[in-house]
């Protein structure tokens, strides 16, 4: 997708020496770039959150193997660098399922070749992330082109939680994919954006790249989306997933549950848009997904422009009161409508998974 007219995607290669990704703890003050040369740089952008989003995660992760094995192709490297890259963040899937893939098209491999194929295997990821997405679009459009026929010309309104845009993907997005797509279908569409405290994934990154793009979009307050539905002014709601597990509960962003039970009391059809890399065949329920904790910090400052310009850090609590900040939660299956995922819309249950992926 675009940042100012020009198209980027949020990682990419420069030479075989590093990477470049967008510094998303930036946005959207600022439009920062930065390299990563080594493993290590690639597990420090993933722990501080400069780059994020359960696709990318996994993306940066593989690229991360793939400098370890250019320092070192020993099947020592290989370990030290996969269990490092492991640690960095519990929930999102997508990161173990691209070290394992990573690892699989290594471990019998000469070290003479190591390199070479683990490059080749991340840029792989990072081009069939993209083609996923797309396909998760080309599906939702057509749910969206229903619902849209029904209002009359008057615009579809959608809500999101967090960003599980292109920022946090390779290109395209999950959520917002068929959002993009209906856009530029001449489909009139309008986004309600949670901010999505603690970090603001929805106010700093899904309302800056929507607004990028064009699409017409309201940032709203976290606990506004319950009062929007009841007044009959969201159609659907669409969020993202960091990990579903095999009887279809979701692990998504902190606020994505009460949004559903929102939708489910008001009969607003809530999706869930799910490259197939974030299914965790493992796990017969969200009741085992590991839920990262984080700063307290996170709850108790928020981060903003001034009016002169300059970036700064504010407290918003009383000195000494404690705050606990879980980063994610799961929606049961039972709330969700269906999964969009890049085989085509499937009911959010192991039956409706294994009709898409048999295998
Ligand atoms: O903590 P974050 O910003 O990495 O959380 C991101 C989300 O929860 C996204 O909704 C999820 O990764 C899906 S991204 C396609």
């Amino acid at each position: 997708m675009k940042i100012a007219g020009k198209p980027y995607r949020t990682i990419w290669p420069r030479g075989d020496e590093a990477v470049e990704v967008i510094d998303q703890t930036r946005l959207p003050h600022e439009f920062a770039t930065l390299a990563l040369r080594a493993p290590e740089d690639c597990a420090r952008a993933i722990k501080t959150m400069i780059v994020r989003g359960a696709p990318l995660i996994g993306a940066t992760a593989a690229y991360g193997i793939a400098f370890a094995m250019r320092a070192e192709p020993s099947s020592k490297a290989l370990v030290a660098a996969h269990d490092m890259l492991l640690a960095t963040r519990p929930t999102a899937v997508n990161l173990r399922w691209a070290l394992k893939r990573m690892h699989d098209v290594l471990h019998a491999a000469s070290h003479g070749e190591r390199f070479t194929l683990a490059w080749r295997e991340a840029a792989a990821i990072c081009d069939e992330d993209v083609e996923i997405c797309h396909s998760i679009g080309v599906h939702g459009l057509k749910l969206f082109r229903e619902m849209a026929a029904k209002k009359n010309g008057a615009p579809l309104n959608i809500l999101t939680h967090c960003n599980a845009g292109w920022l946090a993907c390779i290109d395209w997005g999950t959520a917002t994919s068929p959002i993009y797509q209906a856009h530029d279908a001449g489909i009139p569409v309008h986004v309600w954006v949670d901010e999505t405290r603690p970090r603001n994934q929805g106010a700093s990154l899904t309302a800056y790249e929507l607004g990028q793009h064009g699409v017409p979009h309201t940032i709203i307050a976290d606990n506004a989306g319950g009062h929007y539905m009841q007044a009959g002014r969201v159609d659907l709601c669409i969020v993202g997933t960091d990990r579903v597990t095999k009887n279809g509960d979701v692990a998504n962003k902190i606020g994505t549950y009460l949004k559903a039970l929102a939708a489910k009391d008001n009969n607003v059809p809530f999706y869930v848009a799910l490259p197939s890399p974030t299914i965790d065949w493992t796990l017969a329920s969200g009741a085992s997904i590991p839920i990262e904790e984080r700063s307290a910090d996170e709850v108790l400052k928020m981060t903003g422009r001034l009016p002169g310009g300059g970036v700064a850090t504010v407290e918003i609590a009383a000195p000494g009161s404690p705050a606990a900040n879980p980063g994610f939660d799961v929606t049961p299956a039972r709330l969700v409508k269906g999964f969009i995922t890049e085989r085509g819309v499937c009911a959010a249950k192991e039956e409706g998974l294994r009709s898409l992926f048999p295998e």
